[in-house]
């Protein structure tokens, strides 16, 4: 009877070793196992039969049994680990990859900046239609009819019914167009500031075709230059840092009397002057004092009240910040990574 079990045992253990070597999947592995080793499996029944034989038998079979049980579990453990890989195998105790966390998009962080900025000494964040009327946009701004910004090739125009008082529908070319509405809207003191979008035909590596724009409109008995001044200087060194300074140059400008174009100390070269800026200084805006004709407008009695207007490209005045690096604005508005995670 012991050789019956030996033999017999012998006869599983090369069968099972074969089925081990053959098998394709976990599944199917721990079938096997479950079928020899398992409470009802072949080997496990065969190996109770031993209880019965006389001790030097039992002894003889159990070193037997054990050696043949060892290996079975170690071929089973090799292929698990082969089949294991095969599949694709994932270790679900690993740490995981930390999830790349985005930000807010660079221009909406500067219009959030800007917006604090002014809120500080006054200013009143507005928002006006980017789709406007030739009116608001122009005429009222004190443009005469043939000015060129209302050519085909400056703004866009929309195809819609013209009004009967404001003319044409186009997409706003600047946030001027938010001055005579907030006249409009309310009586002086004013101190407006309109951030929206605005749209040129132009496109290259200093322009885009929809930019942003932030304008502050100020109007109150006595206003005169130096508050424009004061107010420019306080935003740049808000903005840039302390040591940045504004310089106004004579300009011509529809709407203000006189007009400025604002220069801001070069932050490239700290204003010594270099490749970029020539002279020291770089040109961020434009401003000056609200035209009598505007404010007639937006009904306001130029004999009574004056004004102070600027407005500024929010993209170009972000991408001096120092530290930044963007060489091109169109930058901004791509989805490169390299660029945007630097913001
Ligand atoms: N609207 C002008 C532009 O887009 C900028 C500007 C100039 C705004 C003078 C003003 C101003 O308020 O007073 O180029």
């Amino acid at each position: 009877m012991a050789i019956n079990i030996q033999e017999t045992l012998v006869g599983l253990r090369s069968e099972f070793t074969a089925q081990i070597v053959e098998t394709e999947s976990l599944q199917e592995l721990e079938n096997l196992r479950v079928s020899y080793l398992g409470r009802n499996g072949k080997l496990t029944l065969l190996i109770k039969e031993i209880g019965d034989l006389p001790p030097e038998m039992k002894k003889k079979l159990g070193i037997l049994i054990n050696e043949t049980k060892s290996t079975l579990h170690g071929l089973m453990a090799a292929k698990k680990n082969e089949l294991l890989k095969k599949d694709d195998w994932f270790d679900y105790s690993m740490p995981g990859k930390e999830a790349e966390r985005g930000h807010l998009h660079l221009i909406t962080k500067a219009i959030n900046e800007i917006t604090q900025i002014f809120n500080q000494i006054g200013f009143v964040r507005m928002r006006y239609p980017e789709v406007e009327w030739d009116w608001f946009a122009f005429t009222a701004l004190n443009f005469p009819q043939n000015h060129p910004a209302r050519d085909d090739w400056e703004t866009f125009f929309l195809e819609e019914k013209s009004h009967s008082k404001y003319g044409k529908m186009l997409l706003s070319p600047h946030t001027s167009s938010g001055q005579v509405r907030e006249m409009k809207r309310t009586k002086p003191p004013i101190r407006m500031l309109n951030i929206a979008k605005n749209y040129r035909r132009e496109l290259d590596a200093s322009h885009v075709v929809m930019l942003h724009q932030f304008e502050g409109l100020v109007i109150d008995k006595g206003v005169n230059i130096t508050h424009l001044k004061g107010t420019l200087d306080y935003f740049v060194k808000q903005f840039y840092g302390p040591k940045i300074k504004t310089r106004l140059r004579p300009h011509n400008f529809k709407f203000t009397e006189p007009s400025f174009e604002v220069d801001v100390t070069c932050m490239i070269c700290g204003g010594k002057g270099c490749k970029v800026c020539k002279e020291g200084w770089l040109e961020q805006a434009g401003a000056g004092m609200v035209h009598p004709n505007v404010l007639k407008s937006g009904g306001i009695d130029p004999k009574v009240y004056s004004g102070f207007a600027f407005g500024w490209g929010v993209e170009r005045a972000y991408m001096m910040k120092p530290g930044l690096k963007l060489p091109d604005i169109r930058l901004i508005y791509q989805t490169d990574l390299r660029i945007l995670k630097q913001l």
